[in-house]
């Protein structure tokens, strides 16, 4: 026959445009490990039932080892008429042990719930190597909060200044929104630790195979409580694409800042030499490639997510060969973050911060004139009175071109009475910080503690 896993009832084999079309060895061939792990557990259930005797069971689990060892090395690989990973395995198999024996192997099982469960196990690998990466950015950003513990900066809203606040603070907004992904990972491992295996084509398991055996073989905890559903369901395939991608959207967060604090109107940052890049034409330039790579990359991600979530949209129970559409998606989201994160990480552990400029800044744009409607609240003026006289004040500085601490004590007597000289006392950017001192503020004592809590979470990670 055609070497496929479905000859009997065909009169020929397919048609040389249907079997390209078909084939995905190019891609599924990175869960051939996984497939022969699932074999192996296939093997030993196979014998418990009492359709492998010991004989045969030795030499179907030697022979897979043997494939196993040819495919690591690159003895083995897909020939252009598998259809594909199962089909190339299973002639691997035949190639090793011979028809006889290498014929058993299929016996109680469907390429359904083969692959469903070798893509849940290539997943599960892919997501702790993942949470690991994200972990070494998060990391940086705490090595820098602590190294620049006390930094004041310019905090923004709408891009525009808004009150200081400290640059460790700052840095660690995008280590809380990883360290959420990184758990949304651990979430998304335990609604994906049941394991297919044994729901065949879609009823469930006959010749008196037990799935629960196989999925502690395959280090699930359990295996899925409804055949359809481990055949049919993609969820979590879905999910993982959705936690990928908001790694990456995160990432972009704090790529499209390193990118503009690196311009020279910021001047906020400077790269590091080996995690910048030249211009073949500009000979001054250094550009934050990996950075924009980043904030790119989030687009492809986004694009996984939303291509996947389409292939599924209205798909009738319960497999469908659209299904096989799942594999690309995920596979890219999964190249995409680990080539990234190593890069993202270097980048972000090597930036060098120009403290001064950050600290020169973060009064400036009349960032403290919220300081200045607490200090009236706080000498009983209303609120609404003191935002007036707040923005009054800063109106004046506006036309005569001076910053609020350069307001004379006529100036201010002159906006209001209530202002008195010793509002000068909240007009520093130290008073500013220390006075946002509820949790989750930006006052010293509080981002140590904050600091203390990430380091926290990275340990337990
Ligand atoms: N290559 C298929 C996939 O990736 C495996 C299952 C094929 N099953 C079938 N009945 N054609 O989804």
């Amino acid at each position: 026959g055609s070497g496929a896993l479905w000859g009997g009832r065909f009169g020929g084999g397919p048609a040389a445009a249907l079997a390209a079309l078909s084939k995905s060895t190019q891609f599924d061939w990175r869960l051939a490990p996984q497939d022969i792990a699932g074999s192996k557990a296939h093997a030993n259930v196979l014998h418990r039932a009492g359709l492998l005797t010991d004989d045969e069971l030795a030499g179907m689990l030697d022979g897979l080892n043997r494939l196993a060892a040819d495919v690591a090395s690159g003895a083995f690989t897909p020939a252009p008429g598998d259809e594909d990973v199962h089909t190339a395995l299973e002639r691997g198999l035949i190639e090793r042990v011979g028809p006889d024996l290498g014929g058993k192997l299929r016996a109680g099982r469907s390429r359904n719930d083969q692959i469903a469960t070798m893509l849940r196990m290539y997943l599960r690998d892919a997501a702790r190597t993942i949470a690991g990466q994200v972990l070494d950015v998060v990391e940086a950003l705490a090595g820098h909060a602590d190294t620049h513990l006390g930094v004041a900066m310019p905090g923004r809203t709408h891009l525009q200044h808004a009150q200081p606040v400290l640059l460790s603070h700052h840095l660690l907004v995008h280590a809380w929104a990883l360290l959420r992904d990184v758990e949304r990972l651990r979430d998304w491992d335990r609604r994906t630790d049941a394991s297919p295996y044994g729901s065949g084509a879609l009823a469930g398991s006959s010749l008196g195979l037990d799935p629960e055996y196989v999925a502690g073989e395959l280090g699930f905890s359990a295996a899925v409580e409804n055949s359809i559903d481990g055949t049919a369901s993609r969820d979590f395939a879905a999910e993982a694409a959705f936690v990928l991608a908001m790694v990456g959207v995160d990432a972009s967060r704090l790529a499209e800042e390193i990118i503009l604090w690196a311009t020279k109107e910021f001047s906020f940052v400077e790269l590091d030499d080996a995690w910048a890049t030249g211009s073949s034409i500009m000979p001054q330039k250094k550009n934050p490639d990996v950075a924009e790579l980043a904030r790119g990359k989030a687009g492809r991600l986004v694009g996984n997510l939303s291509g996947l979530l389409t292939t599924l949209k209205a798909l009738p129970l319960a497999y469908n060969r659209d299904l096989q559409e799942d594999k690309e998606p995920v596979f890219d989201s999964v190249d995409t973050l680990t080539v990234l994160l190593p890069a993202f990480a270097g980048m972000v552990a090597t930036l060098r911060f120009n403290t001064e400029r950050l600290e020169e800044l973060a009064p400036q744009g009349f960032s403290l004139a919220t300081d200045v409607a607490e200090w009236l609240v706080r000498h009983g003026v209303p609120f609404r009175e003191a935002h007036e006289i707040s923005g009054a004040c800063v109106r004046l500085c506006e036309q005569r071109g001076i910053e609020l601490w350069d307001l004379s004590d006529e100036d201010l007597a002159g906006v209001s009475p209530r202002l008195t000289p010793d509002v000068r006392t909240v007009l520093s950017v130290p008073g500013a910080l220390a006075s946002r001192s509820a949790k989750g503020g930006t006052a010293p004592d509080r981002v140590r503690e904050q600091l203390a809590a990430v380091r926290h979470e990275v340990a337990s990670a």
